[in-house]
């Protein structure tokens, strides 16, 4: 559906995007995931035409946006990461402004206004001014600006950076709501677990560069498929290290005060031998923690830097 071929852009001496590729079929959730700084929005700005490549192409259902900009935009709708709307104005008020610019009137305008209200969660505040919105609030308005015209593909920019828990988890579940009704997702975010909870498939971009391509679990099997077991315990392990090795002899265990850790690619079996090993020395777990492998772990696999989640909006 849509087709991204080796984009680039510099600026100045900085290249902030050094040959993206990547593919986005019909019904995808496609995520580009990557920390600050990586390229992702200059991307997003190349595929939706709000900038000009240095070179690469686009194209969406075979039709390159650089001749064909009107086809291709028609058919996308962006919600840019910073805040695109009137303030003074209210959200139906910005909607049917938005609607215009793209060439929706009458009838279709009314349709696609009520649809744009519901889908936002917006529907009671429609004659309130956007002033008086809260930060979540605007950022639904701003993703429903995007939809206004009914777009095949709905590309957004890190739609839930600086905001309360409650408005982020709102704008997840929409957009889940939306792929799952058939729309074609780009989501563009620093969060791995946004990415996860939401995308089939993603590009991991560090530096302007692709690191990692393709379907979730493929790029999540390369942290080496192996989940991470730690353990809490309710006393020193150190006397029980030897039989725990003796029980997970494939694999390393790591020992700290009061607690051990292990990598392991099963680890249901290996959480029980550990169990057992530890019991005959009068040793249990207060708690046990295991992670699966994930985009975290893949991306410091591949650059040997954490790609950190939460909390850092
Ligand atoms: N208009 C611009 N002028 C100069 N440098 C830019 C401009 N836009 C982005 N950059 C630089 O390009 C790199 C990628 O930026 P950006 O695409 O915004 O990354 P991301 O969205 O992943 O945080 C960054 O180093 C940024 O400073
Ligand atoms: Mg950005």
């Amino acid at each position: 559906m849509l087709e991204v071929r080796d984009l680039r852009k510099t600026y100045g001496s900085h290249v902030a995007v050094d040959g993206v590729s990547f593919t986005v079929s019909p019904g995808d959730a496609f995520g580009l995931l990557g920390p600050n700084g990586a390229g992702k929005s200059t991307t997003i700005a190349m595929v939706s035409g709000l900038i000009q490549p240095d070179s690469g192409e686009v194209l969406l259902q075979g039709h390159s946006l650089r001749a064909h900009p009107r086809f291709v935009k028609q058919r996308l709708g962006l919600v840019p990461q910073h805040i695109a709307l009137h303030e003074r104005l209210t959200a139906e008020e910005n909607l049917r402004y938005w609607g215009q610019v793209y060439g929706v009137h009458g009838a279709r305008l009314r349709d696609n206004v009520e649809w744009c209200l519901r889908v936002a969660g917006l529907t009671d505040h429609r004659k309130q001014r956007v002033e008086r919105f809260s930060g979540g609030m605007k950022r639904r308005l701003n993703i429903a600006v995007g939809l206004i015209h009914r777009p095949e593909v709905l590309i957004m920019d890190e739609p839930t950076v600086g905001i309360d828990a409650q408005s982020r988890n709102h704008i997840l579940d929409t957009v889940r709501e939306l792929n799952r009704d058939g729309m074609t997702v780009i989501y563009t975010s620093h969060y791995m677990q946004e990415v996860e909870y939401l995308c089939n498939r993603l590009a991991i971009l560090d530096h302007g560069r692709m690191i990692a391509y393709g379907a979730l679990d493929d790029v999540r099997l390369l942290a080496g498929g192996l989940s991470t077991v730690r353990m809490d315990l309710d006393g020193d392990p150190a006397p029980a290290l030897d039989a725990l090795q003796q029980a997970l002899p494939a694999e390393r265990v790591e020992a700290g005060e009061g607690r051990i850790s292990f990598h392991v690619r099963d680890p249901g079996p290996a959480v029980g031998k550990a169990v057992l090993a530890l019991s005959q020395y009068g040793i249990a777990p207060l708690r046990i923690d295991i992670e699966r492998p994930n985009l975290e772990a893949a991306f410091l696999q591949l650059t040997g830097r954490r790609l950190r989640d939460g909390g850092d909006a």
